[in-house]
């Protein structure tokens, strides 16, 4: 890491693993999102599903790639409290995948976060049920809380990623691949898709509402394309790093069951490619992500502080 400071979030993000510069807007992100899912009209088990889902103790890395993306994209007199809706949409979104991903008809898994898989704390009707309530109220929120002339780019971002995210998993839990690729074609194929795509939404729509603000009516297209390269690379390296710790890491230490994709006979990086040379895909990966960052200069500091945690974070 480039700087050792106090992280300040309640969230598995190790104190001391990022700065809390970088780590900071996780407690303003959470009281945001708590007050969101606290003021919809729905019934209270509902409710609770969603706060168990979507505010148990995640990394909150999304929402934090759409914060830092935001604050190197933007004007310095813009406040990134206005990125918050954005934000919170995308963590819903991942938050909806990891319910549906853990399910008995996908992963099965019994673990997240250091606890029960939602399926298992309440039942599978209220994790599929609470996951389809979660990508509905992502959009919602959008068009809650931004002019439609912002909302509906940031709602296209966010529909492409999941789109992309559901393709993913289709790839990943029932093959469906066009014949003749390498095994090596897959993985990229899926893992850009499962969770690359997401990674992408997050960082773009930042830039987005960074970039589309007082009358402006597109972005700016250099810094988005800078903010989009940085985040193709860490989307990819991010799921790299996941199946590495998978074989890695104990599942005490990861909070989610460790050594799943060997006995689920996942195609990962590890499996395919050994160890060491997944390594150095992650390094690779995490200098073309500080490579893309350059245009942006000093105002992309943060950002890149986040890359450098994504890349050696060990949960
Ligand atoms: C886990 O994502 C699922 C993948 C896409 C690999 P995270 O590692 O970001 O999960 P949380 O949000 O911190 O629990
Ligand atoms: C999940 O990938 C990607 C999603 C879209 C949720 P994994 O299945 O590897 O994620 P974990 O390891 O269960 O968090
Ligand atoms: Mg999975
Ligand atoms: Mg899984
Ligand atoms: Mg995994």
């Amino acid at each position: 890491m480039k700087t050792q400071a106090q992280a300040t979030t309640s969230t598995q993000i190790a104190e001391g693993a990022l700065p809390a510069e970088v780590a900071a807007p996780v407690a303003r992100f959470d009281r945001y999102l708590l007050n969101v899912i606290d003021s919809l009209d729905l019934p209270a088990n509902l409710r609770d599903a969603l706060r168990y889902a979507a505010l148990g103790p995640g990394k909150r890395l999304r929402p934090l790639l759409t914060w830092h993306s935001f604050v190197a994209t933007a004007d310095v007199r813009l406040d990134p409290e206005a990125c918050l809706p954005a934000a919170a949409a995308v963590e819903m979104v991942h938050a909806f995948s990891l319910v549906h991903d853990d399910l008995p008809g996908i992963d099965n898994d019994d673990l997240r976060r250091g606890r029960p898989t939602l399926h298992r704390h309440s039942s599978e009707a209220m994790a599929i049920l609470a996951g389809d309530s979660l990508l509905t109220l992502s959009f919602g929120l959008l068009f809650d809380s931004y002019p439609a002339a912002i909302a509906a780019p940031l709602a296209r971002e966010l529909a492409v990623g999941t789109n992309a995210m559901i393709a993913g998993q289709v790839y990943d839990t029932l093959g469906g691949f066009e014949p003749g690729l390498s095994d090596e074609q897959k993985l990229e194929l899926i893992h850009l898709n499962k969770t690359g795509a997401l990674i992408v939404a997050a960082c773009r729509m930042g830039a987005i509402v960074a970039t589309s603000h007082a009358g402006k009516r597109d972005p700016d297209q250099a810094k988005l394309d800078a903010i989009t390269r940085h985040a193709h690379a860490i989307g990819l390296m991010f799921q790299v790093v996941d199946d590495l710790l998978d074989v890695t890491q104990s599942t005490e230490h990861l909070g989610k069951t460790a050594g799943k994709d060997v006995s689920a006979g996942k195609l990962t990086y590890p499996a395919v490619l050994g160890i060491e040379e997944s390594r150095r895909k992650v390094r690779q990966l995490h200098q073309s992500a500080a490579e893309a960052l350059r245009p942006l200069g000093p105002a992309a500091r943060t950002l890149d502080i986040l890359a450098d945690f994504m890349a050696v974070r060990t949960r």
